[in-house]
């Protein structure tokens, strides 16, 4: 049966982990895959997960299945994050909400729904995207095309090139958002740039699907949500799919939701009715541990704070490196400006390498990346932060 199998590259992303371990230079830098790192260049656990799993352990009473839709708890609290507590749209009954696997599992389930209604729908991603959209949104059946995002001579957004796209798209295409920390490139649209966005959508009855992997790591909790709360105040329908791993740390726990806005309570109700049978087939129920953690944070006013001040400590990590970053790179390659960088959100960056550069990076260098000249900033440190801009400056001159 399975002969005709052949090996498959590794992923673009996941593959630098195997690479980066394997290295056995002390010099080695993983800027590779995007999890956060402090200034040890640890991953560490929050304290406030720590504490609230603490409880959680203690006041566990059963393991027994909870349902296909998730941790209900969970699931609310997340509501109230992701759309702000009193929200129009929540307060009328018209979002409902699955739990994913993880913030992948949310984009999955958001994609089969889309496929349920309209098996030939169209989805429309930003020019470069996340590789993982691709498979996550295609897999089901699912067709994908792009719209332009990034200008690599600014290390901004093309706007107008993307209202022009989305302006002469077919309505019900569907469009992939991301809300904040652009993921590969960091370059977040402004509030004026989601205003306009959203004029084209209702324009072009459009149907936007944010994918919120980041809330709290860009520009704080609330603003990262801008455009979730926006749309769902102005739009009859949206797909919203959220992350806990990176602003909870809670990587391999898993955690995330799907939140299904539609004109109506019975008609988000009927949407709900369909993912939950979508995730019997698919995998039955979602793992509790990382969802019971985080509505633990969310309704303990305590843990709350604490998990907002560990959250800003990233934050502000992200941005401080950002702005190094700038200083000594502009410092060592005079003839190219890299302040972009600092204008940039999140953990990611296109530092401008070509596929080679990125390969003699490696190879010299022993420093890691995507193929495509993504860094995850918070791979920086002050021990490494000099021997990159070196190698940077040597291979990019
Ligand atoms: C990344 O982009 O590196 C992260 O989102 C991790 C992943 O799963 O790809």
């Amino acid at each position: 049966m399975f002969e005709r199998l052949e090996r498959l590259p590794d992923d673009p992303i996941l593959g630098l982990m195997a690479a980066f371990r394997e290295d056995e230079s002390p010099d080695k830098v993983d800027l590779g895959v995007g999890v956060y790192r402090n200034a040890r260049g640890e991953t560490p656990v929050l304290e406030a997960v720590r504490r609230a799993e603490r409880i959680v352990l203690e006041r566990q009473a059963t393991k027994t299945y909870v349902a296909p839709a998730g941790n209900a708890a969970f699931n609310q609290a997340m509501e109230r994050l992701a759309f702000g507590a009193g929200h129009p749209a929540l307060a009328a009954g018209r979002v409902r909400t699955i739990q994913g696997v993880g913030g992948c599992g949310a984009l999955r389930l958001g994609a089969e729904l889309v496929h349920a209604a309209s098996p030939r729908s169209v989805v429309h991603v930003s020019s470069p995207t996340w590789a993982n959209h691709v498979p996550l949104l295609t897999g089901c059946g699912l067709q994908l095309e792009s719209y332009p995002y990034y200008d690599p001579v600014t290390g901004g957004v093309r706007i107008d090139a993307m209202l022009q796209a989305l302006e002469a798209l077919p309505s019900a295409s569907v469009v992939l958002l991301h809300a904040s920390c652009h993921n590969p490139t960091g370059a977040d649209l402004s509030e004026e740039q989601w205003r306009g966005i959203l004029a084209v959508i209702r324009r072009r009855g459009l149907l936007p699907f944010i994918d919120m992997a980041y809330q709290g790591l860009g520009a704080g909790v609330d603003a990262d949500a801008f455009a979730v709360r926006l749309f769902a105040a102005e739009l009859p329908e949206l797909l919203v799919a959220v992350s806990c791993s990176k602003n909870f740390g809670l990587y391999r726990e898993r955690a995330g939701t799907l939140h299904i806005l539609t004109e109506s309570a019975s008609r988000s109700q009927a949407a709900l009715s369909q993912e939950v049978r979508i995730a019997r087939r698919l995998y039955s129920m979602p793992p509790d541990h990382g969802a019971a953690i985080v509505s633990q944070i969310l309704a303990d006013e305590a843990l709350r704070d604490l998990w907002q001040r560990e959250l800003g400590d990233m934050r502000e990590r992200l941005v401080g490196l950002r702005r190094e970053l700038v200083r000594r790179l502009n410092a060592a390659c005079p003839t190219r400006d890299f302040g972009f960088i600092a204008a940039q959100r999140g953990m990611f960056s296109f530092l401008g390498a070509s596929a080679q550069q990125v390969r003699a990076l490696r190879t010299d260098h022993h420093l890691y990346m995507t193929e495509d000249g993504r860094i995850n900033v918070a791979g920086l440190r002050a021990e490494n932060l000099e021997s990159f801009t070196r190698a940077v400056a040597q291979v990019l001159r």
